[in-house]
Order: structure tokens, then C-alpha cells, then sequence
């Protein structure tokens, strides 16, 4: 029979990948041995629970391990495993496409960004690495229980070659033809075996299978999380082998439960968020193994979404080696590791020395508040470790403690605004008055800050109340006088912008706008509204209410000409409407005919 040899080609995304390795923007080449052991290590983790849930397979399974053999002379440096191999089907979907979400996303933010190196160190690019360090790189396996095996080759260039060979041994053999060494680029002699041990010893000393440089095994094999001696270093490193991070975590956690049900932990804070952290398929951090043995990425039952960027790993002693992501989601044991867990990790942030704390913040907050909707039993855990944008302070985020130690005397609530941006919200009308007085108002941007505040109601026995939404009394006593003058113009008012506002009234709120526009307790806030209307949704259009300020000039005007019954008074009616409109950043109906009545308007006054 005589080799069917095809040449194919990347994906595009895959050459754009393998065009930035070749032209490595990592500094720090080594790392591509990390990742050929990492996936290594993963086909035996694979083939070892194959073989434990299908006794027919029949694989060789006595003598797992990683070898790595080198040739000075030709400049190879070859990384083996005999375990779950691939098929050629596989090598042509996993090798030669990148089949993670958000690729073409974070491939677009690649050309915009400086910091490619960064950026490139949250993706993680698992075998394209070799390219770094090679200019060719031969690829050998087979899929464990089956007879033929599959050579692949390429250069990085484009395309690749594929085809069937007879006599390959079980797993993968990744060959790489060296590129020549450069010690000025950080590419060292990767056939030098004490580069190799230190390296091996640097990244990989805890995988658990061994990795053999001739008769020797590099690694130490021991499982990170079981043992109390491990070093801060140690600990950077594991975290950089289970998350493709490439810099230290914010901050480690172990935990340890003996007893009826027995389990390890070891759970990280990255230091920095990923790309993808708000996409949809995003993933989750925390690997489950039983007894040492690997079980699953991504498990999902250990850790809820809003702690998604939590990385690490979940020992346990008493499941069994066949558990499935079903069983896991109904287990009560496991539900109550996860509750532990996530009580760690919440005492853990409030714990965090103010420095780290505000990276962790500025990076995870937005996600951790998906909390305060999602996990009703730790509302008051996450309000407590929260932070947000106030008035108090231009630059500083505020507690929600410190907001209430601040608060003046006879204030009852914690006061808020929602708005798209700092900015809008500090320049809203609704916010005049309260500044005036000098009542602190919370700042809220973030899209999710709609959805909880509403839920979450109150921290501390202390509500929250919108400053936009139903009545505020921040002045003493009303004034009946000054009602009773205003009393004409109001109901003209009401029944003039009828199908725009639902009641005109005089404000308290308000020192230097004619108007602003706030809505009852219970209606949608224009932001959110926005927000359903950009995700698609019908919104019926919600009429809210008109407030007047009794002490402005243009409104004293308005009761005058009103009272006179002056002509065109209900084209000044609508520019009122429209100017408080546009005060709290909400959109106009008909701009153009806004600007056409507001130009003829100042024409008469010139
Ligand atoms: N030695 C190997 N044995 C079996 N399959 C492998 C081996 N190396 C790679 N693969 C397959 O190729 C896929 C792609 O590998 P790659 O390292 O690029 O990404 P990954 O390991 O899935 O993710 P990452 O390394 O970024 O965590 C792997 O998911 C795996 O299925
Ligand atoms: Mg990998």
C-alpha cells in the first residue's frame, strides 16, 4: 500500500495564530514544553478514565508516562506519550482548527492591543507554542483500541501534510525540528538535558504522571493540593499549568475537609481577567479529580457562574471515578463542597489587603455582582466585599459600609443613580439637589447594576431608593402658596404632553435644571429600557413623570405666559419636555423637529 500523503490547510484563524508564534510574542519561550507536557498529560489523564469505563478497550495502560528524547545532531527534541492518541479526524479538527469560542474576537483585540503578550498568555495556545522554537514540528499518533495511525506535519505556513502510517506506537509523538539556539531571544538548547530538567521541574513537577528524560523521571509527581509544604512559587506555577495564565494569581487558597466526605482544594484569583470573561460559552475554572485521578475540566457543579474566573482544583475521596456532569449537578456532597467553596473564596476577597483587592475588583467585580441576582444565600457576603462608584469621591470606589458610616443624620436610604455613564449620571438633574445638600449618591454603570438593585432592596437594614424614581423630600415642608400658583400651569402641562408623561408636578430635586424627568418606584429605569430594546426586545414606550423646578426662571416664565395665555406655549411645553430629556441621556423622538423649534425660539430672542 503506498501512503496517501494530503496537504491541507489551516483554518484562518489557526494561521493567524501560528503567524504570531512563529513570530513569538512571548517572551518567555520555554513555556512551549509546559504545554506539549500538559497535553501529554491530559491524553493520559483521558486514556486512563477510558480504560476504567470501557473494559474492552484494548490499550496498553500498565506503563503510562511522558518521555522526552532528544537528537543534538539533528536538532530534534521529541515529547511522548502512550496515551489516548488521536484519529486522524481528530488531528485534523483539533490540530488544524481552533474550535474556542470567541477565537475571531479575541483575534481582532490582538491587532488593536500593545500588551499582545498579555493577551495572548490568557488565550492560551496549547500546541501552536512549538512554533516558537521550531521551524518544523511532526506530529505521530494513535488512538488508543484502534490499529492505524496518523503523521502529521507542518511548518506553520499555512498548510499541513496528513497521512496514514502503519507501525505507530499507541498516543502521540510530537517531534520539533529546532530553530537554532538564541539565548539574546530567550530560545534556549532544547536538547540540552539540564535546560530540559529545570524546565520540566520549573512547570511540570506536579503532573502526575512521570516524565522520563532517558532513565531518569524529571518530576516529583506530587499532587500540589494535597501537600501543606508547597511554596508560593509552586503554587504560581500549578496555577499556570491548570488556567495557561502567564503570571502569577492574585492570591491562592487551600482548603481541606476530612472526616465522612473527604476533599483537597486548591483554588486561585487570577490577577487578571480573561478576554472572554463575559461571553457566553465561557467555561469555568475548577477541575474535579477523584482520588488523584483527573475526572473534568470545567466543573460547572462546583463553582456557580458568577465565580466563573475562579480557577483551581477539587479533590475528593468518595465519588467514583465514573461520575458524570448529571450526577454531579444532583449530589448533595458535591452541592455542599460548593458552598464551601464559594464561602472561601468570598472570605478570601473581603480578607484581601486594599491593593489586591482593588485589582480584584476592578477586574472580577462586575462579574461578582452577578451574584447578588444568582445566589440569594451570599447577597449580603457579596454587598459586603462590593465596591462603587460615588459621588464622594472622583477617583476612589466606595464600600457600601463606608457609605452608610457617612451617612447624615435623619438620611434613612442608601441613595443611587443608574445611568450609562459616570459622566451622564454626574450631570443628571436628579442628582442637583441631593449634591446641594450634601447627600452622598451612589454611581451605577454596569449594565447588571439595573437588574440587582431592584432585587436586592436593601444592605444592612438600610434601603436603596433611586434618586430618578418616585418622590423625594429633601425640602422640609411643602409649599402651599407656591402649589396653588403653579396649579394652572401643571394641569395644562398634564394634559398638553399627555402621551409623553403619565403627571407633571413641581420637584424638590432639583437647584439649576428647569426639568427633569423620574419615574414611579416600580417603573423601568430609561437605561434598562435601552438595554432591552438594544437586546431586541418590544418595549412598550413607558410614560413617566414631568418634574418642575418652581425656583428656574424658564418655569416662573412658563406660569407667567401660561397665566397670560400666550401663543406657541405648547411648542414650549415640548422643548421642556425634550431639553429634560436629553439631560439624563435619553434619546429624542424626533430630534429634528426638537432642533427646529428650539432654532425658531432663539431666533425670537435675538
Ligand atoms: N498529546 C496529545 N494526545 C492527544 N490529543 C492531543 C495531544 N496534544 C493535543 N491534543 C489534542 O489537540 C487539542 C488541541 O491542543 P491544544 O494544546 O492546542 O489545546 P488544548 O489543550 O485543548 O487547550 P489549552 O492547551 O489551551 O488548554 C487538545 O484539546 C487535544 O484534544
Ligand atoms: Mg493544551
Amino acid at each position: 500500500m503506498t501512503a496517501q500523503v494530503e496537504t491541507l490547510e489551516f483554518q484562518s484563524e489557526a494561521r493567524q495564530l501560528l503567524q504570531l508564534m512563529i513570530h513569538s510574542v512571548y517572551s518567555n519561550k520555554d513555556t512551549f514544553l509546559r504545554e506539549l507536557i500538559s497535553n501529554a498529560s491530559d491524553a493520559l489523564d483521558k486514556l486512563r478514565l477510558e480504560a476504567f469505563r470501557d473494559k474492552e478497550l484494548t490499550a496498553e495502560t500498565d506503563d503510562l508516562h511522558v518521555e522526552l528524547e532528544t537528537d543534538a545532531a539533528a536538532r530534534t527534541l521529541t515529547v511522548r506519550d502512550n496515551g489516548i492518541g488521536m484519529t486522524r479526524d481528530e488531528v485534523v479538527s483539533l490540530i488544524g482548527t481552533i474550535a474556542k469560542s470567541g477565537t475571531a474576537e479575541f483575534l481582532a483585540k490582538l491587532k488593536e492591543a500593545k500588551q499582545t503578550e498579555e493577551l495572548i498568555g490568557q488565550f492560551g495556545v496549547g500546541f501552536y507554542s512549538s512554533f516558537m522554537v521550531a521551524d518544523k514540528v511532526t506530529l505521530v499518533t494513535r488512538h488508543a483500541g484502534t490499529s492505524e495511525g496518523v503523521r502529521w506535519e507542518s511548518t506553520g505556513e499555512g498548510t499541513y501534510t496528513i497521512e496514514p502510517v502503519e507501525d505507530a506506537p499507541q498516543g502521540t509523538t510530537v517531534t520539533l525540528h529546532l530553530k537554532p539556539e538564541d539565548r539574546e531571544d530567550k530560545l534556549f538548547d532544547y536538547t540540552d538535558a539540564a535546560t530540559l530538567t529545570s524546565i520540566v521541574k520549573k512547570y511540570s513537577d506536579f503532573i502526575t504522571w512521570p516524565i522520563k528524560l532517558g532513565d531518569e523521571t524529571l518530576n516529583s509527581m506530587k499532587a500540589l493540593w494535597a501537600r501543606s509544604d508547597a511554596t508560593e512559587e509552586e503554587y504560581a506555577e500549578f496555577y499556570k499549568h491548570i488556567s495557561h495564565d502567564w503570571q502569577a494569581p492574585l492570591e491562592s487558597m487551600r482548603l481541606q475537609a476530612e472526616g465522612t466526605f473527604e476533599y483537597q482544594a486548591l483554588l486561585f484569583l487570577p490577577a487578571k481577567a480573561p478576554f472572554d470573561l463575559f461571553m457566553r460559552e465561557r467555561k469555568r475554572g475548577v477541575q474535579l479529580y477523584v482520588k488523584r485521578v483527573f475526572i473534568m475540566d470545567d466543573c460547572e457543579a462546583l463553582m456557580p457562574e458568577y465565580l466563573r474566573f475562579v480557577k483551581g482544583v477539587v479533590d475528593a475521596q468518595d465519588l467514583s471515578l465514573n461520575v458524570s456532569r448529571e450526577i454531579l449537578q444532583q449530589d448533595r456532597q458535591i452541592e455542599r463542597i460548593r458552598r464551601r467553596l464559594v464561602k472561601k473564596v468570598l472570605q478570601t476577597v473581603k480578607a484581601l489587603p486594599e491593593e489586591k483587592y482593588r485589582t480584584f475588583w476592578a477586574e472580577f467585580g462586575r462579574a461578582l455582582k452577578e451574584g447578588l441576582l444568582d445566589d440569594a444565600d451570599n447577597r449580603e457576603a457579596i454587598l459586603e466585599i462590593a465596591s462603587f462608584d460615588s459621588t464622594h469621591s472622583a477617583d476612589e470606589q466606595t464600600k457600601l459600609a463606608d457609605y452608610i458610616e457617612r451617612m447624615k443624620e435623619g438620611q434613612e436610604h442608601i441613595y443611587f443613580l443608574t445611568g450609562e455613564t459616570r459622566q451622564a449620571v454626574e450631570h443628571s438633574p436628579h442628582l442637583e439637589a441631593f449634591q446641594d445638600k450634601g447627600f452622598e449618591v451612589l454611581v451605577l454603570t454596569d449594565p447588571i447594576d439595573e437588574m440587582w438593585v431592584d432585587a436586592v432592596g436593601e444592605f444592612q437594614g438600610k434601603k436603596f431608593q433611586s434618586i430618578a424614581k418616585g418622590q423625594v423630600d429633601l425640602d422640609e415642608t411643602k409649599d402651599p402658596e407656591q402649589e396653588k400658583e403653579f396649579e394652572g400651569l401643571l394641569g395644562w402641562l398634564k394634559s398638553t404632553l399627555e402621551e409623553q408623561v403619565k403627571d407633571v408636578r413641581l420637584s424638590s430635586r432639583l437647584t439649576s435644571s428647569p426639568a427633569c424627568i423620574v419615574g414611579d418606584s416600580y417603573d423601568m429605569t430609561p437605561t434598562l429600557e435601552k438595554m432591552y430594546r438594544a437586546m431586541g426586545q418590544e418595549m412598550p414606550q413607558i410614560k413617566r413623570i414631568l418634574e418642575l423646578n418652581p425656583k428656574h426662571e424658564l418655569v416662573m416664565a412658563l406660569r407667567d405666559a401660561h397665566a397670560a395665555e400666550k401663543p406657541d406655549l405648547a411648542e414650549a411645553a415640548e422643548l421642556v419636555y425634550g431639553m429634560a430629556l436629553l439631560a439624563e441621556g435619553g434619546d429624542l423622538t424626533d430630534p429634528p423637529r426638537f432642533t427646529k423649534l428650539m432654532a425658531t425660539r432663539l431666533a425670537k430672542t435675538l
